[in-house]
C-alpha cells in the first residue's frame, strides 16, 4: 500500500497530516528517510515515525460481557459505548456483531472484520443466540406450552411483514425462560414476549453459537483465539 495510507492505518494521522509528517522528514522506511507519499510499503517494511516503529493492526475479534447502561451503537449518545470498555489500539474501528439494548447484559462480539460479522449474524448460518429472560409474571402450564409452540412456529411482530424464524423456548423456572433465536430483529426478545402478553424485566445473552461468556465478568473482555474465530 501507499506510505501515506500506511501512516493513516497505523497512527491517528489524517492523510494530510501524514503527508506533512513525510514532508518534515519524520518518516523512515527500512532506515531511509522517505518523503514521497506514494512510496509502496508492505508488512515486511520497517516503517518508523519519529523513531517509533509502526505496525499494521490485523483484524481483531473480541468478546465482551456487556454490563447494563452501556450502548452497542457506533456513536456516543446518552450512554458510554461498549467499545470504550475495550483497551486496544484503533478501538473506533471495532463494530459490534449485532446489538444488545442498553438495559440488556451479556455476550457481545466486536470485530473490524465485516465478513466474519456477516457470517455470525446471517440467519442462514443458524448460529443460535441463547438468552436468559426474566419475566414480570410466571409463564407456566398450558400458557407455557402455547408459548413454546408459538415461538417454534414463528410470531408475527408489530410492524413486521414476516413472522419470526422458529425459536426454541424452555422455562428454567416459572419466571425465567431460556430462548434461542437464529436471527436478530430489533428488540426481538422483548417483542416476542409482548406478543404473548408477557413483559421482560431482565434480559441476558449467554451465548452466540459455540461461544459463551465463561468466567468473563460484567465489563470484562478478551480477544478470541484463532480457533474460536474459525468456528464461524
Ligand atoms: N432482544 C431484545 O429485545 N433486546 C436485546 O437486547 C436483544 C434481543
Amino acid at each position: 500500500m501507499r506510505l501515506d495510507r500506511f501512516l493513516c492505518e497505523t497512527t491517528d494521522l489524517t492523510r494530510s497530516l501524514a503527508k506533512k509528517a513525510l514532508h518534515r522528514e519524520e518518516v523512515r522506511v527500512d532506515g531511509e528517510v522517505i518523503k514521497n507519499p506514494a512510496t509502496q510499503v508492505d508488512e515486511q517494511s520497517q516503517v518508523t515515525w519519529n523513531g517509533e516503529r509502526l505496525a499494521l493492526v490485523g483484524l481483531r475479534y473480541v468478546m465482551l460481557h456487556k454490563p447494563e447502561g452501556v450502548e452497542c451503537s457506533a456513536r456516543r449518545g446518552l450512554y458510554p459505548l461498549v467499545r470504550e470498555l475495550v483497551d486496544l489500539p484503533h478501538v473506533e474501528r471495532l463494530q459490534t456483531v449485532g446489538r444488545l439494548d442498553v438495559d440488556t447484559t451479556g455476550l457481545v462480539l466486536l470485530t473490524d472484520d465485516g465478513q466474519w460479522s456477516h457470517r455470525v449474524t446471517s440467519p442462514k448460518r443458524r448460529c443460535g443466540k441463547v438468552y436468559a429472560v426474566t419475566l414480570a409474571e410466571p409463564l407456566a402450564g398450558s400458557a407455557r406450552d402455547d408459548a413454546v409452540a408459538r415461538f417454534a412456529e414463528g410470531v408475527l411482530l408489530d410492524g413486521e411483514e414476516k413472522p419470526t424464524r422458529p425459536a426454541e423456548l424452555a422455562m428454567r423456572s416459572s419466571r425465567v425462560a431460556e430462548l434461542t433465536l437464529y436471527e436478530g430483529k430489533y428488540h426481538q426478545v422483548k417483542r416476542m414476549f409482548a406478543a404473548i402478553g408477557h413483559h421482560v424485566v431482565a434480559l441476558h445473552r449467554e451465548s452466540i453459537g459455540p461461544l459463551s461468556l465463561g468466567q468473563l465478568g460484567p465489563g470484562a473482555w478478551r480477544e478470541l483465539t484463532e480457533e474460536e474465530v474459525a468456528r464461524f
